[in-house]
């Protein structure tokens, strides 16, 4: 294994998009930022220079960190925010990952714009990819643009209590594409040669939604998801929740010999499960262009086998085919027996509109998120610092493992009176090795949606996913317990569960969330403590001397 350096610098950077100019925070002065390269089992040291000036934290997402959340990133949660002016240098520990992560910002709304590729190749010795070995290999990174400063939006949320205002574009690295004004010169184009096998990696950057994406004349074989190897399987789209990444071979097999387009848009829409929530109706586009057939007359096909922005029926026909590999080099260890069995209901709620404040949320109250109907708070002190000090007040170790009440958790009719959530920074604390299984469900509570659900420090394996309420003896027995997909994050159904398990083997203090950034700032989170255990490789490293301080 070898470390690799790169350096991270934190600039308000101007952008123009969609006829819009404005400045936009990024790493390097770069939309998407630079992206980083390792092999597994590497360590990657990255010094951030906080050019900008506002707080920010890097998080290495689905990168487990082993023993180390020290360098993890979510703020106040394993570290201070980085102040303007400063520098802290982040560790990344690169253990069993091989495929596509990526890393962004973790505080506030920051990786609108501050976010990037992780490629993980496979060992330099002995190490091989399961499949031929591609030509060429594409970050694809799916994201949202604004023409209003994003933060901006959040700090008016913050204070109306109403919801977050709809991205205006969807974009495939940085560009919104083709088919929106001011935007043809900088389409996303990506040249290919007949024959030839190109490896996408993609990678839904979006703050809010989940995506469809797919290549117009060409299917897509996909292999790998967050850092993981599935069993191949070849399809006209695919779909991506916030958070995840998608490994997808592409041949170039159209006919070049004029009888067929050369250009080919590769498009990717919003999908989405609520479409009562303000959604952006819009579909980003780059350009497949064969640089070994004549051009051809007229704009480039479209895919018009994407599914349509409601087709929940496509999101779950997708879903349903994620498999882990399972082979002797990529083998899968699914946990029998589960010691901490949790059902975390998942809802979007109100809380009272403070005294002399108008509030836009529903019934003049204030929007917020709750796991377990507990509304997560951010503490003055990261929880991790807390955890390691013993220091008294920041957390309370007793998050539910059921929800205190349950109702008819798929109902959408529910009287305003349970709309209400309660806050606190409640965390759970486990031991180290044991095996964890958190089911989540949705609730019909200000309605019902998908939520694509992140833990860090580990990944997971989904070993079931279901529409209604979870029936523990009957969902239980449909369990994949053979080669269910090991993720870090989940798409959990609306109205419906997702069952995960995963061995808590990793010391230190681990943030699980949903996806949806407004839903994070609005305390759909929780944390995991996980205690060290006896051996000295069972225990969290040390605190570095050089973390921020709050
Ligand atoms: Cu993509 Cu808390 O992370
Ligand atoms: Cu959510």
């Amino acid at each position: 294994s070898r470390t690799n350096h790169y350096d991270f610098f934190i600039k308000e950077t101007n952008v123009t998009r969609l006829c819009h100019q404005k400045t936009v925070l990024t790493v390097n002065g770069q939309f998407p930022g630079p992206t980083i390269y390792a092999r597994k089992g590497d360590v990657v040291v990255v010094n951030v220079y906080n050019q900008g000036d506002k707080n920010i934290t890097i998080h290495w997402h689905g990168v487990d960190q082993p023993r180390n959340p020290w360098f993890d990133g979510p703020e106040y949660i394993t570290q201070c925010p980085i102040q303007p002016g400063a520098n802290f240098t982040y560790r990344i520990i690169f253990s069993e990952e091989e495929g596509t992560l990526w890393w962004h910002a973790h505080s506030d709304f920051d990786r609108a714009t501050v976010h990037g590729a992780i490629v993980v190749h496979p060992k330099r010795s002995k190490g091989a990819y399961p499949y031929k070995k591609p030509h060429k290999e594409i970050p694809v990174i799916l994201g949202e643009w604004w023409n209003d400063d994003v933060n901006h939006l959040l700090e008016e949320a913050k204070l109306t209590g109403g919801d977050f205002k709809p991205s205006e574009a969807n974009t495939i690295n940085g560009q919104p594409g083709d088919l929106f004004p001011c935007s043809q010169n900088g389409t996303f184009k990506v040249p290919v040669e007949h024959g030839k096998t190109y490896l996408l990696r993609i990678i839904n950057a979006g703050l809010t939604n989940e995506m469809f994406f797919g290549v117009a004349g060409h299917r897509l074989t996909v292999v790998g998801t967050d850092g993981r190897y599935l069993k191949p399987f070849t399809v006209d789209s695919i779909m991506i929740s916030p958070g995840q990444t998608m490994n997808a071979l592409l041949v170039a097999d159209r006919a070049t010999d004029g009888s067929c387009n050369s250009r080919y848009y590769m498009a990717a829409r919003t999908f989405s499960t609520n479409t009562q929530i303000p959604f952006n109706n819009s579909t980003a586009t780059a350009v497949l262009e064969y640089t070994d057939a004549p051009p051809f007359a007229g704009p480039p096909d479209f895919p018009t086998s994407l599914p349509a922005i409601d087709d929940i029926d496509a999101a779950t026909a997708y879903t349903a085919q994620l498999r882990s590999l399972v082979t002797a080099e990529h083998p899968v260890d699914v946990p029998a027996r589960v010691d901490e069995r949790m059902l975390v209901t998942i809802a979007v709620n109100v809380v009272a509109c403070p005294p002399n404040q108008t509030c836009e949320g529903p019934n003049e109250q204030r929007l917020a998120a709750s796991l377990n109907n507990v509304s997560f708070a951010n503490p003055a002190v990261d929880v991790l610092d807390a955890y390691y000090r013993s220091m008294p007040g920041v957390y309370e170790p007793d998050f539910p493992n059921r929800p205190p009440t349950t109702f008819n958790f798929t109902d959408t009719d529910l009287p305003p009176e349970q709309w209400f959530t309660r806050k606190g920074t409640k965390v759970k604390v486990v031991e180290y090795g044991a095996v964890v299984e958190v089911v989540f469900q949705d609730t019909g509570i200000l309605g019902a949606e998908n939520h694509p659900m992140h833990l860090h420090g580990f990944s997971f394996y989904v070993v079931g996913r279901g529409f209604g309420i979870y029936d523990g003896k009957k969902d239980l027995a449909s369990y994949n317990l053979v080669d269910p997909p090991y993720q870090n994050t989940v798409s959990v159904p609306k109205a419906g569960w997702a069952a995960i398990r995963f061995r808590a083997a990793n010391p230190g203090v681990w943030f699980m969330h949903c996806h949806f950034d407004r839903h994070t700032v609005w305390g759909m989170d929780t944390v995991f403590i996980v205690k060290d255990g006896k051996a000295p490789e069972a225990k969290m490293m040390p605190r570095p001397p050089t973390m921020p301080k709050c």
